[in-house]
């Protein structure tokens, strides 16, 4: 075991790896770009965006990525904050958001659940949350938007904990609300930070309030605040002070207790005290689950460099025609050059050329460490799950498949080419760019294809075309989720009702539905059967 001590242990224990969740619009790109800025990584604003063709926006890869002036790629940003070294992971969201963006959270430590005050708890959050819920890891809640009107936060606070079952503990507290928001009492600090928005003069010191037990009885606040927010104040920190207890921190590193932060990304304001909370509480490495049994959890301060792919990005350099591993270190240290062994392929490979992303310019790197990220060259050793180890052979937990929710068949217009298209579709779900599903009469000759996103089917007919010469049509069906029947944990291919089973390129039995509806129904019909979302992708 390393020494925690040691340079190698220290570096391993600064680690702080992290994705941020939420629905399109909550202000993700803000708040990534504002952390990067408060991390010293940017030093102006629109960096990060790249929609505009800025400074950020140098990832190369596919010339649809260009045309669509989007990111496909779902990078890693790297920036040191109060002695620690934290890797962002960027999940793709907007029409991006594809299977990759669950994938990257299973690469996550600890998570940000970014919320829109206006709106709450939205649709594409609860997802990324039960991803999260997966594997429980810590998650942190930042309430943004702050300085517009939005809901009472007590009453999100509610939504929050009443739809996604996780209770909330309030680190921060807004004191009044959009166009009389006044800035953030910190609870524990015992602090209130005046906001000053774009076209204000507000005195911005921090004023302590200590000596009373109630903020809104400081004499400096009654000086500055109107009576009805004063009284609002007062009587939601009595019942949230009164209410909740200590901070229960077992609780938030099994993923049962949510700290809540609020703020305005796009004003910087609170996200200061946000990176100063997740900087003091977030977890460093995890250990990792193995699959063999025995080996248990792999601790990160083992001495052997372990890691595993969980992303494959696939031509990112065209003049190369390269794919990245994207490979989450999961104990040791990684030196370029080092020799591994490829768990799948069951031989030594040399880690020659290898990334680290910095905001989003590739760097080389000669070392990491558990916690990072890597992105490996790669000219066809790799595919997602794939696990790699300098010593004792592991294999870490299978990466999930989840639900798509767009589902087709594809056409070619040459029969000729058949063949030709049901291998690509093969390897192109092999590298996780799609899911396939053979209808048991039919074979694989002609199997659904399923993605989680739009894009991923726009990328899927591009690549085609690019890699195989294929001219595909997609024939939409209309399904929007799959799931996977199981009794007592163990997949099942006898359900009741008439429905028709499919199965993926695992051979899991598989149940593909149009609505909610289906769904209910067919719970009804199969009372003792459980339909998974996602499944352990076994090869
Ligand atoms: P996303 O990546 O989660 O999709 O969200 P993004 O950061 O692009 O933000 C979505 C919109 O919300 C942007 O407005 C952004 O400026 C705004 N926004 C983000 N944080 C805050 C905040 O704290 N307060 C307020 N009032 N707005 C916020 P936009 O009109 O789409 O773009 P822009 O012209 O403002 O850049």
């Amino acid at each position: 075991m390393i020494d925690p001590q040691s340079p190698i242990g220290r570096e391993i224990l600064r680690r702080r790896t992290f994705a941020i969740i939420s629905h399109p619009d909550a202000g993700k790109t803000t708040l990534t770009e504002k952390l990067l800025y408060n991390g010293g990584v940017i030093h102006e604003a629109g960096e990060v965006k790249g929609k505009a063709g800025t400074k950020a926006a140098t990832s190369d890869w596919m010339a649809l990525e260009q045309q669509r002036g989007i990111s496909i790629t779902s990078s890693v940003m790297q920036f040191d904050y109060k002695n620690l070294r934290v890797n962002l992971l960027d999940t793709p969201g907007h029409k991006d958001f594809g299977e990759d963006t669950y994938r990257t959270l299973v690469a996550a430590d600890s998570a940000c659940m970014l919320i829109d005050v206006a709106k709450g708890v939205e649709d594409r959050t609860k997802k990324l949350y039960e991803v999260c819920r997966l594997r429980n890891i810590p998650i942190f809640t930042f309430i943004n938007k702050c300085d517009r009107e939005g809901k009472v936060p007590l009453e999100l606070i509610d939504e929050i904990e009443s739809t996604l079952k996780m209770n909330c503990w309030p680190v921060t507290w807004p004191v009044g609300l959009g166009g009389l928001f006044f800035g953030l009492y910190h609870r524990t600090r015992k602090m209130v930070y005046p906001y000053a928005g774009p076209h204000d003069d507000q005195d911005t010191t921090p004023i302590s309030v200590a000596e009373v037990k109630n903020p809104a009885d400081h004499p400096e606040l009654q000086k500055r605040l109107r009576p009805e927010v004063l009284d609002m104040l007062r009587e939601e920190i009595e019942l949230v002070d009164g209410t909740l207890g200590e901070f229960d921190h077992q609780a938030f590193l099994d993923g049962r207790l949510s700290p809540a932060t609020f703020g305005s990304a796009k004003n910087d304001f609170g996200v200061d005290l946000f990176l100063d909370l997740f900087t003091e509480w977030a977890p460093p490495p995890a250990p990792r689950k193995t699959r063999s049994g025995d080996l248990g959890e792999v601790p990160p301060l083992h001495d052997d460099f372990t890691g595993f792919v969980f992303k494959m990005q696939a031509n990112m350099d065209r003049k190369h025609r390269d794919r990245v591993a994207f490979v989450r270190i999961c104990s040791g240290k990684f030196e370029r050059g080092m020799k591994v062994h490829h768990m799948r392929l069951d031989r030594e490979i040399r880690l020659a050329f290898s990334n680290q992303f910095v905001a989003q310019e590739r760097e080389t790197v000669d070392d990491a460490y558990a916690g990072d990220i890597l992105g490996l060259n790669d000219t066809g050793n790799f595919q997602i799950g794939d696990c790699i180890t300098s010593g004792k052979k592991v294999l870490f937990e299978d990466i999930p498949k989840f639900s798509p929710e767009l589902f087709a068949r594809l056409a070619v217009s040459d029969a000729m080419k058949r063949q030709k298209l049901q291998k690509g579709l093969k390897q192109l779900s092999e590298e996780g760019a799609i899911q396939l599903f053979i209808e048991p009469a039919i074979g694989h000759q002609d199997p659904i294809v399923g993605v989680v996103g739009e894009l991923q089917f726009e990328v899927l007919i591009y690549r085609l075309q690019d890699e195989y010469n294929l001219d595909a049509r997609l024939v939409r069906l209309p399904y929007r989720v799959a799931r996977w029947p199981k009794k007592d944990g163990v997949p099942i291919d006898q359900l009741n009702g008439g429905l028709s089973i499919y199965r993926d390129l695992n051979e899991n039995p598989v149940v593909l539905l149009e609505q909610e509806w289906d769904l209910n129904w067919a719970k009804k019909e199969n009372p003792d059967i459980e339909f998974a979302t996602s499944i352990a992708s076994q090869r």
